[in-house]
């Protein structure tokens, strides 16, 4: 089966925020459009808003006038669903629920032709259920795209359990051909992004509840040594604490109250106190006018007055010794040996233990003097980096590191010496996800990688990221969290396991 040819008439039903941005996309894509919403006028209203945004792509150069105004010809308001008799597929993007949307696909199912495909863009509810019963449930699957639809590259093609194989691939080739990064995955809760995602608010709101540092600091570690475009905190204040907690507790719910997808009291308060975030004017910040931002907790500048020293074996340590190099700093260079060695601080990048409980690791050279750093996405160019020293760290060995890590031009955050630090934590989390997710069949590496990149923005994908850790280092910050909480949350996926036994990476095994 192939793409869908540009001249098939594609229909979408519902005009709110997505279905109009779905319509869009069809539209440019060459395809003559019919949309149709229940509420009398929405869909001419969200076509005389698409038409000012082709006009305004146009002004700025983005598309020719004469593909802007061909584009907007191309949507045509349907009166009723008898419109769509010719439609070659059929998205749907009405409210979320199940008796509503099955209700619609049977009175689709009776109007449409045999070849016509029926596509959902839910974000929650079973393809599988909404396809149950029709006559041809092979012909149903999910197209879900991201908000804001025109923008957001992903969607995932949600096959389930009847619909066809060649049709959820010539869905997927469609979604190629109008300029998406088309994904296949099985309808499973959350798909990828909305399963793989939990750890990064879930990891957060657990740091900031072990009181490791306070929002904003968490927020800055995360975008300036971990590279996210958002920290959690200030990306749950812009989804909604409402809608953000929601989706966990659906998540959680659906996967039958599985530990790692617990939402969290911390949350569940400021939907309790009704601070949803941006709309509401608060969430874990203040956006009332005149509101001062919260800056992230900084160490005040150190001098430094010890030699020292760095691993270059890691890319981490080369990053480090280049760094320092560059910023005239005498540095031995080793290729064996801690991270970095400043006077008596010893500074290794976190395994997952705490700095007090790898410090009195007598089996592995017990060191009193032991500073952990988190993991950053990118040594050489990160601005700011995070570390916590052990409960018998000495002041003068503090200082030494500290003064090391910013005389190599890192603004130095200190947090509480909770396991497995920020980035480190929540990276290995995501990969552990994702990991699952690959073992479960639910999509292969390369599908959860491209999904996390294009449908959140993560700066690297997780599984592409967990081979640059290195998957023994990985699963050892696993087996270390999962030690230190004691809880099933931190268990690690048995594909990570008998990848780090084969002595592979995820994308190798695919
Ligand atoms: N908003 C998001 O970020 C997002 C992202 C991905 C997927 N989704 C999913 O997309 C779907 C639509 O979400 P939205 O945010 O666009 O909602 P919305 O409330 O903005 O729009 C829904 C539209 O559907 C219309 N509608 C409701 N029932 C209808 C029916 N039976 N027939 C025709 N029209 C009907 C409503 O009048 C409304 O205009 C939902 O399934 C949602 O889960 C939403």
């Amino acid at each position: 089966m192939a793409a869908l040819n540009s001249s098939a008439a594609v229909a979408v039903v519902g005009a709110g925020a997505m279905g109009a941005g779905i319509a869009q996309v069809a539209a440019q894509a060459g395809h003559p459009v019919w949309l149709f919403d229940l509420k009398p006028g929405a869909a001419q209203q969200a076509i005389e808003a698409m038409r000012e945004t082709f006009a305004k792509l146009a002004a700025k150069g983005r598309m020719s006038a004469d593909a802007a105004s061909a584009a907007g010809a191309r949507v045509q308001v349907a009166q009723g669903l008898a419109d769509f008799a010719h439609a070659a597929l059929v998205v749907e993007a009405i409210v979320e629920r199940l008796d509503v949307k099955r209700s619609l696909f049977a009175d689709l199912e009776a109007l449409v032709g045999d070849d016509c495909v029926l596509a959902t863009n839910t974000s929650s509810i079973s393809v599988t259920a909404i396809a149950a019963g029709l006559r041809r449930p092979g012909r149903v699957l999910g197209m879900h795209f991201f908000n804001p639809a025109p923008l957001m590259a992903l969607v995932e093609v949600v096959s389930g359990l009847a619909t066809d194989p060649a049709l959820a691939q010539a869905i997927h080739d469609t979604a190629l051909s109008w300029g998406k990064s088309p994904v296949h995955t099985k309808s499973t809760p959350g798909f990828i992004v909305n399963r793989v995602a939990r750890p990064y608010y879930g990891e957060g709101l657990r740091l900031l509840g072990e009181q490791a540092g306070d929002a904003a600091t968490i927020d800055a570690v995360m975008r300036e040594a971990g590279g996210f475009r958002m920290g959690p905190f200030e990306l749950m204040d812009l989804i909604g604490h409402d809608v953000n907690y929601a989706v966990s507790r659906s998540v959680f719910d659906a996967y039958y109250g599985d530990p790692r997808f617990a939402p969290s009291l911390i949350q569940l308060e400021l939907v309790n106190a009704g601070h949803l975030g941006r709309k509401s004017g608060r969430g874990f910040y203040d956006y009332a006018a005149g509101a001062v931002k919260p800056q992230p907790a900084t160490e005040a500048a150190a001098t430094l007055a010890v030699p020292i020293s760095v691993s270059t074996a890691s890319a981490f340590g080369a990053a480090l010794a280049a760094r320092l190099q560059s910023a005239g700093v005498a540095c031995e260079r080793r290729d064996a040996g801690p991270l970095l060695q400043a006077g008596t601080a010893r500074v290794e990048i976190t395994d997952g233990r705490s700095a007090t409980q790898r410090g009195a690791d007598a089996a592995h050279g017990g060191h009193a003097d032991l500073v952990v750093v988190d993991l950053v996405l990118d040594a050489a160019n990160a601005k700011r980096i995070a570390i916590a020293a052990s409960e018998r760290c000495s002041a003068t060995a503090l200082t030494a590191a500290t003064a090391a890590l910013q005389a190599a031009g890192y603004a130095v955050t200190r947090f509480a010496d909770v396991p497995g630090l920020a980035v480190m934590r929540t990276v290995a989390m995501l990969a552990n996800e994702a990991a699952d997710a690959v073992y479960q069949g639910v999509c292969d590496a390369a599908a959860a990688d491209i999904a996390m990149c294009k449908g959140v923005n993560y700066p690297r994908g997780p599984l592409s990221w967990a081979d640059a850790i290195g998957l023994p280092a990985l699963l050892t910050v696993l087996d270390n969290l999962a030690r230190s909480y004691g809880e099933p949350r931190y268990r690690a996926s048995p594909l990570l396991r008998r990848l780090v036994a084969a002595g592979r990476g995820f994308h190798a095994a695919n």
